[in-house]
Formats: C-alpha cells, sequence, structure tokens
C-alpha cells in the first residue's frame, strides 16, 4: 500500500516534483501524434495547480543515452500540454543547474514548469545518487504520476526518492495500481487472458504468473506457433523459438494440472512472407503448407475467442493476435478488440489493456480507450506488473496503511 496525492496535506507554495511519462510519439514536424500519456496526467496536475503548488515536471523522451538530441527536446510536449491546458507552460532547456533553479525560485503558486528530457544526463539512466540529489534539491514534494517508466530503476523515477519526502503515488499512477492490482488480486471469475505478441520469451513471465489465475488463457500472435510446434503440428514457416518448445509443454502441462483451459489458434491465415499485399488463404492449424507462415488468427478462433468472452466477467488482453499493421493479416486482433468493447458495454465485463502493440491496434482500428475498463499507459510497465514484479518506481514511494496496492 501506498501513499497517494491524496496523503499530501498543506501544498500552497510548495515545489511539487512530478515524474511523469511525456515519452510520447513525435512525427515528423515533431508534432505529438498521440497525447494519451499527456491528457492522462492532467487530474495531477490540475489538482497540483489548484492547490496552489508549484508544479515542476519531469519527464523522459526516446533513449538519447546520454546526449543531447536536439529531436528529443520536450519542447513539443510543452505545447501541446499548454493547448490542453489553455495556459503557457514554462519548458526549460535543462533540468538541473543554475537557470533551473532560478526559474524554480520565480515560480508563483499555481505555475508549471515543464524541465528539459532528464535523459540528456547520463546520470539518469546510472540512477546516479548526485544526480538524483539534483533533482531532489529543486523540490520539497515528490510525486511519482509516471506508470509508464515504474518498471526503471533511474534517478528521477527511484534514485530521487532517496533524498526527498513526502514521496508519493499521483493520480495516474493510483488508478493503473488500482486497476491492473485488482485483475492479480481479486479477479471476479470466469477470468480470461488474451496473451499476444510475437514471442515467447517476451511473454513468459506474464504466462507463467497468469496461468495461476485465470480459467482460460487465450494465445496469440506469432507465440501460438511454439505452442503448435510443441503438439507435433507441422507449422511451415511460422515464427518458431525452437528453444521455447520445452517452456510450452511444461506451460501447458501446466494449465492442465490447474485445469487452466488453453485456447490456441484452429484455423490461421497463412501467407508466404509477411509483407502487404501478399496472396493468404485459410487453413487449418495442424497443417501449415511448408512453404507458408501464418500470420493471424482465422474466423473458427475468433468465434470461439468470442464465446470465451461473452461469458468472462473479467478479461485482461495484452498482445495483438496477428500482424495487425498489415490490413490482411488484421483480423483477429480487430475482433477481440471489438469483442472486448462490445462486452464492456452491455454484459458490464471488467476489460483491462495493457501493451503498446495493443494500445496501437486500437488506434489503427479507431476504436477509443474508452470503450474498456482501462487501457494502461505502460507498456514494459505494465508487462513486468502482471507478471507480478515489484517495481522499482513504485517500491521506493512511501507507504501507507490504506492506499494503493503495489
Ligand atoms: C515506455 O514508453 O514504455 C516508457 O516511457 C519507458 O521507456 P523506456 O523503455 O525507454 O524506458
Amino acid at each position: 500500500m501506498k501513499k497517494t496525492i491524496n496523503d499530501l496535506t498543506d501544498i500552497k507554495g510548495k515545489r511539487v516534483f512530478v515524474r511523469v511519462d511525456f515519452n510520447v510519439p513525435l512525427d515528423e514536424d515533431r508534432k505529438v501524434t498521440d497525447d494519451t500519456r499527456i491528457k492522462a496526467v492532467l487530474p495531477t496536475i490540475e489538482y497540483l495547480k489548484q492547490s496552489g503548488a508549484k508544479i515542476i515536471l519531469a519527464s523522459h523522451l526516446g533513449r538519447p543515452k546520454g546526449q543531447i538530441k536536439d529531436e528529443l527536446r520536450l519542447d513539443p510536449v510543452a505545447k501541446r500540454l499548454s493547448e490542453i491546458l489553455r495556459t503557457n507552460i514554462k519548458k526549460l532547456n535543462d533540468c538541473i543547474g543554475d537557470e533551473v533553479i532560478q526559474a524554480i525560485e520565480e515560480m508563483n503558486d499555481g505555475d508549471i514548469i515543464l524541465l528539459e528530457n532528464v535523459r540528456f544526463y547520463k546520470e539518469e539512466t546510472d540512477n546516479d545518487p548526485n544526480f538524483s540529489k539534483k533533482l531532489a534539491g529543486l523540490a520539497q514534494v515528490y510525486i511519482n504520476d509516471a506508470f509508464g517508466s515504474a518498471h526503471r530503476a533511474h534517478a528521477s523515477t527511484e534514485g530521487v526518492t532517496h533524498y526527498l519526502s513526502p514521496c508519493v503515488a499521483g493520480f495516474l499512477m493510483e488508478k493503473e495500481l488500482h486497476n491492473l492490482g485488482k485483475i492479480l488480486a481479486h479477479p471476479e471469475s470466469p477470468f480470461v487472458a488474451i496473451i499476444g505478441g510475437s514471442k515467447v520469451s517476451s511473454k513468459i513471465g506474464i504466462l507463467e504468473n497468469l496461468i495461476e489465475k485465470v480459467d482460460t488463457l487465450v494465445i496469440g500472435g506469432g507465440m501460438i506457433f511454439t505452442f503448435l510446434k510443441a503438439q507435433g503440428y507441422n507449422i511451415g514457416k511460422s515464427l518458431l523459438e525452437e528453444d521455447k518448445i520445452e517452456l510450452a509443454k511444461t506451460l501447458m502441462e501446466k494449465a492442465k494440472e490447474k485445469n487452466v483451459g488453453i485456447i490456441l489458434a484452429k484455423d490461421v491465415i497463412v501467407a508466404p512472407e509477411c509483407k502487404a499485399g501478399t496472396t493468404h488463404k485459410l487453413v487449418s492449424s495442424k497443417n501449415i503448407p511448408d512453404d507458408m507462415m501464418g500470420l493471424d488468427i482465422g474466423p473458427d478462433t475468433r468465434e470461439e475467442i468470442r464465446q470465451i468472452v461473452i461469458k468472462a466477467k473479467t478479461i485482461l488482453w495484452n498482445g495483438p493476435l496477428g500482424v495487425f499493421e498489415i490490413d490482411s493479416f488484421e483480423g483477429g486482433t480487430r475482433s477481440v478488440a471489438q469483442n472486448l468493447a462490445e462486452v464492456t458495454r452491455n454484459n458490464g465485463a471488467a476489460t483491462i489493456l495493457g501493451g503498446g502493440d495493443t494500445v496501437a491496434a486500437l488506434e489503427k482500428f479507431g476504436i477509443s480507450k474508452d470503450s474498456y475498463t482501462h487501457v494502461s499507459t505502460g507498456g514494459g510497465a505494465s508487462l513486468e506488473f502482471l507478471e507480478g514484479k515489484e517495481l522499482p518506481g513504485i517500491a521506493c514511494l512511501d507507504n501507507a496503511s490504506a492506499a494503493v496496492s503495489n
């Protein structure tokens, strides 16, 4: 249980360091193309503004590896945030040093400053104590609202908390922990997890953790073929992780022991190569031709998943079911996205979505994130959380008797 922004008293006039995750996509003209992560921290910013705090926002953008890279400056983010808040956000050209200290000294209550990309200093990702101290010295209160970066033990997400008190979770962090925490701790049954993605290796942790909790596990994406191979089927040229075949067998045995249903594709859409415009056809997953590769789940599998989802009370979805980026292979992912929106609306099912690719798929299909109970702003962070790991950016916050749980 962690303290949250609600546990703070008397913040009027205080300098509050808010770590946010403004690692957002930009186009060639350096315009923000998806402002979800910016809008997601508005409750925290607005609350602090109304409380009369001096708000110092800090974020990373991209992976500049300790170098100043003009294309990774946070100016486009400041511009977008200013537009959304209809107020001028002062953007600084550094995140530590005399000019930053001076600008903070000149702040009035309710003012907002955005520091420059913290990753322009290598000390950020090194979690360097001196750099952490310098960041801490800017403020009197620390709020972490960067759920998307909570799996990183960096200076602005972890190190700083050793030199600043109090350290609490912001409203976005609280919401993420509430929704993702609940699904792991008290999921209403039937609980179905749909885990897609190309590689078993990147989803081992989540599969192992969820097999202990779910009633049904739907496996999708490129991972399917390692599982099908483990069952002895011909998978043609499909993606295979040879060294994960044994693990796939162990997971399937474990599921059987625990009476967890495992859904693998019955039918798949195959093509000679993973390319837009290529010829494709539908085949049984038990016999994929030698010169073909599986790129999406077929209509029978989509229907099977739909029937399971309709009866579920809790559904977790992480990772696409096929190569949704190519129109011919988007059908499986689109159908899951639509089914989950439908059961949220019509059945009151709790639907929790996570992962960068899952969110990218919703964007491609033009489906609003509001169609679901919760869409996490974390990619790697939500995955690690759902693996059951303790995230350093959360573990370091002040403990509370009753607030949010990690
Ligand atoms: C993300 O986009 O997942 C977060 O901002 C973390 O970024 P990182 O993987 O570069 O640490």
